[in-house]
């Protein structure tokens, strides 16, 4: 060969495993975008258009898919575990602490499935549907746009004691949630960046209670929330009862993806405790929340970064777990 088409030959062996070279390294394997372009070219465009029917029937519906991809990845990394059912051996997640028992979105989910498993057929992970679900949702709802590395593997079993640790709760103190996060290899600057999911979607009442009648214990309210909001929150969540009365996370644009929700929690409007702890209980988290106030772009910027970290935790990945024909139970 001549040295002219050894450096052609060279190149073309770089180009071909240019996906394998520039992957994201996770601690489970290799993640890249182009995973499903020769096994499934129409991959992205078939999930965008499921999420996008069921976004239009219902708002609210970007930000349960967008929860459900963080519920995944934080129970044994993001490998679909989230959405087994109960069968056999297998306890769902599902019906983990009933606080965080508010996980919704589920026929989306299989709607996409379904759809993906008729132009290829046992190709596409649930995983990896989660992961597309929650970006498109994010753009739909107005927020950043970003590329999410593939391939990732679907579990063979789901872990209810995971979920009912590993996930934070909203009365949890900053320091509990930032250590949670950290065990997922995600940091401070994640952790504030992500909770600005709450930028869209509810909450029951049943998450935040505490906080208005009797936060510590003492039969008093929150000293950190604004007074008068907390008076609004009061008449539709009662001291008993109304368990499941829905309030928007954000209330000024509860719909929109965008930095309101820091805003809200500078003048202590934040609706979850584990939301105004952010302002509270860290400086550094604080002067965080500041930055992400002020400049709309920073927050989506980082955001975009965050999720991609977030759907790297320890996927399957090569031969590990499987490809699921449902996403609500394992192979036969
Ligand atoms: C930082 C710790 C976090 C805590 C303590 C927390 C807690 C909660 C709670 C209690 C709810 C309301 C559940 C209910 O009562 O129905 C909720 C809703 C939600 N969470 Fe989080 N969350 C956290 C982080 C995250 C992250 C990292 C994301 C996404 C990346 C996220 C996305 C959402 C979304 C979009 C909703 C609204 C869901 C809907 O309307 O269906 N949260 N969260
Ligand atoms: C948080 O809420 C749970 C469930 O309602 C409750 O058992 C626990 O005592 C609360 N924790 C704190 C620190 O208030
Ligand atoms: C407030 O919480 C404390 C400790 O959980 C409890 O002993 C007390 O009865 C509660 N007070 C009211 C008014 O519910």
């Amino acid at each position: 060969m001549s040295s002219k088409s050894i450096n052609l030959f060279v190149i073309l062996a770089v180009l071909a495993f240019a996906p394998l070279c520039f992957c994201h390294k996770t601690n489970g394997g290799c993640l890249y975008p182009q995973f499903y372009d020769r096994s499934c070219p129409r991959a992205k465009e078939i999930v965008k258009s499921v999420v996008a029917k069921a976004v239009a029937r219902e708002p609210r519906m970007a930000a349960s898919l967008l929860r459900l991809h963080f519920h995944d990845c934080f129970v044994k990394g993001c490998d679909a575990s989230l959405l087994l059912d109960s069968s056999g051996s297998i306890v769902t997640e599902k019906i983990s602490n009933p606080k965080r028992n508010s996980a919704r979105g589920f026929e989306v989910i299989d709607a996409i499935k379904s759809a993906l498993e008729k132009v290829c057929p046992h190709t596409v992970s649930c995983a990896d549907i989660l992961a597309l679900a929650a970006r498109d949702s994010t753009v739909l709802a107005g927020g950043p746009s970003w590329v999410v590395p593939m391939g990732r593997r679907d579990s063979r079993s789901a872990s209810l004691s995971g979920s009912n640790n590993n996930i934070p709760a909203p009365n949890n103190t900053f320091q509990t949630i930032l250590t949670k996060f950290k065990q997922q290899g995600l940091d401070i600057v994640d952790l504030v960046a992500l909770s600005g999911s709450h930028t869209i979607g509810n909450s029951r009442c049943v998450s935040f209670r505490q906080r208005l009648y009797n936060q510590s214990g003492n039969s008093q309210p929150d000293r950190t929330l604004d007074q008068s909001y907390a008076a609004r929150l009061r008449t539709r969540c009662p001291r008993s009862g109304g368990d499941q009365n829905l309030f928007f996370l954000d209330f000024v644009t509860p719909t929109k993806f965008d930095n309101n929700y820091f805003k809200n929690l500078l003048s202590f409007k934040g609706l979850l405790n584990s939301d105004e702890v952010l302002v509270t209980q860290s400086k550094a988290s604080r002067e965080l929340v500041k930055k992400y106030a002020a400049n709309n772009n920073l927050f989506f910027e980082q955001f975009a970064k965050s999720m991609v970290k977030m759907g790297n935790i320890s996927p399957l990945t090569g031969s590990r777990g499987e490809i699921r024909k449902q996403c609500r139970k394992i192979n036969s």
